[in-house]
């Protein structure tokens, strides 16, 4: 039986890595966010008003309530809704990195995420910040995505700003989450976010979305055929 085929993509914040999308549909392949399952679990966190900040508590809310997330139609499901923008306010990602660092939480969410579209030996592609290190370290392809900090926060401000016009927060301030959310995913002892030496690097600063989108399919087609 064929081996299904995986693509990894690594990297920090806003640095260019929502491109998988476009990728995966050129390609044919499904596409695993695991960033949008630690939002998920964090809005979990924010609803139940337990205080964020209490490891065990949260590591055993998320336990008790791992089975209300889903995927489905390679969508993923929360509570039997289909998760959306509601994962991607300013609140959550000033929370997320917390959720995400504890030990406890990402044993639990790395067997949700190796099962992604493996029933139906789906290819994928995989974005995050330990897809290539540990949740596939047999995937085929790795990229580590990146850019330049100021640049990763003025996309981000815009994104913010896009998705709600009542937006009120500086870019300062986004510059600010990025860089405390880059500081915890890079020096946590679990899974941090790492180069790895086989990844190939694509630093997006100065690339237009379609540029980026160029270089990945060059490289996945390039990986194809040797
Ligand atoms: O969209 P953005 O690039 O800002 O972040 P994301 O991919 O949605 O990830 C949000 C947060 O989840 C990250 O800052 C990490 O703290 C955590 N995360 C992680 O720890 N491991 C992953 N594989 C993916 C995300």
């Amino acid at each position: 039986m064929k081996e299904r085929d995986v693509i990894a993509v690594d990297g920090p914040g806003a640095a260019g890595k929502s491109v998988c999308a476009e990728v995966a549909k050129r390609l044919g392949y499904a596409l695993l966010d695991s960033g949008a399952i630690y939002r998920t679990l964090t809005l979990l966190v924010l609803r139940s008003q337990i205080d964020p900040h209490d490891v065990e508590s949260v590591a055993r809310l998320i336990k008790c309530n791992l089975g209300c997330i889903s995927f489905w139609n390679n969508q993923l499901i929360f509570s039997g809704q289909p998760v959306r923008d509601e994962i991607r306010t300013p609140q959550i990602s000033a929370l997320v990195h917390h959720i995400a660092k504890i030990p406890a939480v990402r044993k639990l969410v790395v067997p949700l995420q190796r099962s992604f579209g493996a029933e139906d030996r789906l290819d994928i592609i995989a974005e995050g910040r330990d897809i290539g290190s540990v949740i596939f370290p047999e995937a085929r392809v790795k990229i580590f995505m990146t850019a330049d900090p100021s640049i990763r926060a003025l996309r981000r401000f815009d994104q913010y700003r896009e998705k709600d016009p009542a937006y009120a927060g500086t870019l300062d301030q986004v510059r600010n989450e990025l860089r405390a959310r880059d500081m915890e995913d890079t020096t946590r002892p679990e899974s941090p976010l790492i180069r790895l030496p086989e990844a190939v690097f694509i630093d997006s600063t100065f690339m237009t979305k379609q540029e980026v989108l160029d270089k990945m399919l060059q490289v996945c087609y390039m990986r194809v055929a040797v």
